[in-house]
């Protein structure tokens, strides 16, 4: 069989899956039937990632059950809880989540991806994370609620104080947003480990270090940094000119799907609109016309704004700091990746394509002696 090389094998059908639908000409994101908006007002993360595990919304028993063996798995392992002490403070967070979950799950190593490992590392993220955001700033980690959901203790044991319930709510929605995104990068980087039968650590642990990027999820801090270097609405048109002069890329904005709008954005710009005016009045004009630019630049390829724009003023809003934009992402995302090993693992063959050899042709090796 013949094929041609498509860079970043864009338009390449990489999988079929049940999981979720990114309908790029629409501005659509569908999860296993459900529209993105249906299930961002109406859902907790917990009912969102038993859907995307399962294929259909939790009956009550069956969410209880999963509320408790979420809270179960928010306990560090010893080895786990040493290895995060052992990291220096000022470590990148994204760099201690992909550490720490590793040592985290080496204890389920020879196991088979199942739906009780998801959850397992579902509920160990925020653990992570919380307790190296404490440890950096001096102070004793806070122990897990189990009577507190998903978002409401990862808060909690962030700030070791109940947060209320409008910014509760406002970071579950965002973790129902962000919990799947068809063959996106880290999920597509899980399901190429979990088609050689590996473990769903190492597909976690990959699947966090392709999200670090900043062409994925590292974009959201960046965002804030171009925002603070852009300084005032009156400002943004020079700055963005000259930032595209030295050929800058504008952080949120840009997908490789999305060519109308991405529905996300539109639901976490209403939210940033309410809860964080001052980030919302500056990033409103520095969209209009990083818009207007990108659409002078490829008026036949249209550029809108991403999930992650947006997103930067909800985090912050939500009180957490911007090098804790990016592993948030993955708390919410962790859902998504496992299910999609889940049913990579589920009707498996290798993820092996090719590659096209553009190298010398064949030649010689000569001798170190006669090399010069
Ligand atoms: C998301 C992203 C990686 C998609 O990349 P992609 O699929 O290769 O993008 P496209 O093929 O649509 O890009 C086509 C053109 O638009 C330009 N473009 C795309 N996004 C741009 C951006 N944010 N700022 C400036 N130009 C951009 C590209 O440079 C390219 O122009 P060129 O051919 O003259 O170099 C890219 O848009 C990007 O880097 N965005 C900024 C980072 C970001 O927000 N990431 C979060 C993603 S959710």
């Amino acid at each position: 069989m013949t094929s041609t090389y498509v860079p970043g094998l864009e338009g390449i059908i990489g999988a079929q899956t049940a999981i979720s639908m990114v309908d790029g000409a629409n501005g659509r994101l569908v999860y296993q039937g459900y529209v993105i908006a249906d299930l961002a007002e109406q859902m907790s993360f917990e009912e969102v990632a038993f859907l995307l595990w399962k294929g259909q919304l939790p009956a009550r028993a069956e969410l209880d059950s999963l509320a408790l063996e979420l809270a179960g798995s928010r306990t560090l392992t010893p080895a786990a809880t040493k290895t995060l002490e052992a990291l220096p403070g000022d470590t990148d967070p994204m760099d201690v989540l992909r550490s720490v979950v590793s040592v985290q799950g080496v204890e389920h190593r020879l196991s088979r991806p199942s739906v009780p490992l998801a959850i397992h590392a579902t509920g160990s993220f925020p653990t992570i994370l919380a307790m190296f955001h404490r440890r950096r700033q001096g102070l004793e980690p806070v122990k897990p609620r189990s009577d507190l959901g998903h978002a409401a203790n990862y808060l909690y044991m962030l700030n070791g104080t109940e947060s209320s319930p409008a910014l509760i709510r406002a970071l579950n929605t965002y973790l129902v947003l962000l919990a799947d995104h068809g063959m996106n990068a880290s999920t597509f980087t899980a399901r190429v480990i979990a088609s050689t039968e590996s473990d769903l650590t190492s597909c976690l642990v990959g699947a966090v270090g392709a999200l670090k990027g900043p062409a994925h999820g590292g974009a959201p801090s960046a965002v804030i940094e171009q925002l603070e270097q852009i300084g005032t609405a009156e400002n943004a048109e020079r700055w963005m000119r000259e930032a595209r002069k030295r050929k800058v890329k504008f952080m949120g904005f840009g997908h490789r799907i999305y060519r109308v709008y991405d529905p996300r954005a539109k639901i976490l710009k209403e939210m940033c609109r309410q809860m964080n005016p001052s980030f919302y009045d500056l990033a409103s004009k520095v969209e209009e016309v990083a818009l207007q630019i990108l659409h002078e630049e490829h008026p036949e390829r249209p550029q809108s704004t991403n999930v992650e724009f947006y997103s930067a003023g909800v985090l912050q809003a939500i009180g957490l700091p911007k090098e804790f934009f990016s592993p948030t992402f993955a708390v919410s995302r962790v859902a998504g990746w496992s299910a999609h090993v889940l049913e990579q693992a589920a009707n498996n063959r290798i993820i092996r394509p090719q590659s096209e050899y553009i190298g010398p042709e064949p030649r010689k090796p000569v001798p170190l002696a006669n090399r010069g």
